[in-house]
């Protein structure tokens, strides 16, 4: 069966505090929407629909430079999650298949639990989401009669009998599109809050002589973010698993709880990392590196047996071919380091190309920006390049070239041969000696003075 996922995120979040829409929030360096939509790509989805509200425009801005192919819809009123729902159905047209409603504020749903709503659909009309709550507090509680699901009633609606009820309702709901939609327009807003609540389509369903049931997953699953200390919570459980997984995948972390990763960090097997390192969004790591305290590295690729840091950035667009080595205080981006190639300190290496093996010394530094375009440096194979070297681009470096340290290089160096661009040093026999003397005598009469 194909699926459509339709992701709700119109409401305020007003505990956040924030002047940011809340699934725009970041866990793990990415907004919390996308874990949710992640989590529902697991199922290759043939379309995809977030429902936005408050803030719809950054919302719509953020989701599509994300990904190009989602629909973002607009619910410009917030009366409920069947109304959210219902904003959906313009954008899913004729789609025939299994819509699944997710929530843009809860990121951690697996793609394993999903798979099993997808299956228990073939036997279902209506499949939730359900979870044994330690505490139920407020959340919807599912009414069972053995395997089907009755209802679902609302906190705020349910007597203290239902209350006590702990099998409690995550709000992920799977059901054919068009029967969806179908349940959704019969939703009224009669109950304690006055909203067309998404959860009244079982019970309506049910008396219709459809079907219902719920499929169980763990509590951390449906773990949803409504506060700054939620998304502090969230962000921890991301990075404890995340960082036993990687531990699992054969990578060391030196000091697991320092390390700091993104949703997306793919990182190999006996690659080490060392404390303190912050994985930003788009970082691959092959296997047998390592990446030395405090590095920052984001939109990078790292291969096998390079070394970076310690204090090393690699910002986007950086690409480390094999056995690099990138030292202290270097940044990189956009730019390509073929393999074996050096750049081991104090260096800004941006927008260029390094050949093979080329050394680059320290200081080094690629003036890339004019103040209004950036431009390219070509570094060639074997290349020398002198301790603080300022290769002003656009420039070429030809193979096996060297550049005399201080010099600041403005045109093509022609391969193997070496550039000097710097003052010429002149030297005055015992002019030192006699400076010192005047100046010391200088200081004298303006002491006697005062
Ligand atoms: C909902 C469920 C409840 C469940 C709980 C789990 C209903 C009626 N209740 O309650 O059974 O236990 O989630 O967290 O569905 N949203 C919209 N438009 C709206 C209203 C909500 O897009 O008009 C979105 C919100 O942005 C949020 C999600 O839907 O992502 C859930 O809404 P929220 O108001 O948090 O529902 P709860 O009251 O928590
Ligand atoms: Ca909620």
């Amino acid at each position: 069966m194909k699926t459509a996922l339709i992701i709700l995120g119109a409401g305020k979040g007003t505990r956040m505090n924030s002047e940011l829409p809340k699934v725009l929030h970041p866990i793990a360096g990415e907004p919390m929407l996308f874990h949710a939509m992640a989590s529902g790509a697991s199922l290759e989805p043939e379309r995809t629909v977030v429902v936005a509200g408050h803030g719809a425009e950054a919302v719509r801005t953020a989701v599509l430079t994300h990904d190009g192919e989602v629909d973002v819809v607009e619910q410009t009123e917030q009366l409920g999650t069947a109304h959210a729902v219902a904003q959906a159905k313009a954008a899913l047209g004729s789609f025939d298949g299994m819509a699944l409603v997710l929530y843009g504020d809860t990121p951690f749903i697996r793609p394993e639990t999903l798979e099993q709503m997808q299956d228990a659909l073939g036997q279902h009309d209506v499949v939730v989401l359900g979870f044994k709550a330690a505490d139920p507090g407020r959340y919807g509680r599912l009414i069972m009669d053995g395997a089907a699901l009755d209802k679902i009633v609302e906190y705020k609606d349910a007597s203290d009998e239902e209350r006590a009820v702990t099998l409690c309702n995550s709000g992920v709901v799977a059901c054919r599109s068009a029967l969806l939609f179908k349940l959704v327009e019969a939703v009224d807003n009669n109950n304690a809050s006055g909203e067309y609540y998404l959860t009244d389509i079982v019970g309506i369903a049910r008396a219709q002589g459809l079907s219902a049931t719920a499929v169980l997953c763990d509590e951390a699953e449906t773990l949803g973010v409504n506060s700054r200390a939620d998304l502090a919570a969230a962000d921890a459980a991301f990075q404890r698993r995340a960082r036993l997984s990687l531990m699992e995948d054969g990578v060391t972390l030196m000091a697991p709880d320092t390390v700091y990763l993104a949703r997306d960090t793919v990182i190999g097997r006996d690659t080490v990392i060392e404390p303190n390192v912050v994985f930003g969004p788009g970082v691959t790591v092959e296997s047998g590196a390592t990446i030395r305290a405090f590095s920052h590295l984001e939109g990078c690729h790292v291969s096998r047996g390079s070394v970076v840091g310690p204090y090393a950035r690699l910002r986007p667009g950086t690409e480390l071919a094999e056995f690099t080595r990138v030292g202290n205080f270097v940044e990189i981006k956009n730019a390509q380091i073929a393999e074996g190639a050096k750049i081991n300190h104090l260096s800004y290496i941006g927008d260029a190309t390094i050949g093979p093996r080329a050394n680059i010394g320290a200081g080094t530094i690629t003036c890339n920006y004019d103040g209004v375009m950036k431009h390219h440096t070509h570094i060639g194979a074997d290349a020398f390049i002198g301790s603080n070297t300022m290769l002003v681009a656009p420039v070429h470096i030809g193979n096996g070239a060297m550049t005399g340290s201080g010099s600041v290089i403005t045109s093509d160096v022609e391969p193997d041969a070496l550039a000097l661009a710097r003052a010429p040093q002149v030297e005055k026999p015992g002019m030192a000696r006699k400076l010192f003397e005047m100046l010391k005598a200088k200081k004298a009469r303006t002491q006697r003075g005062s």
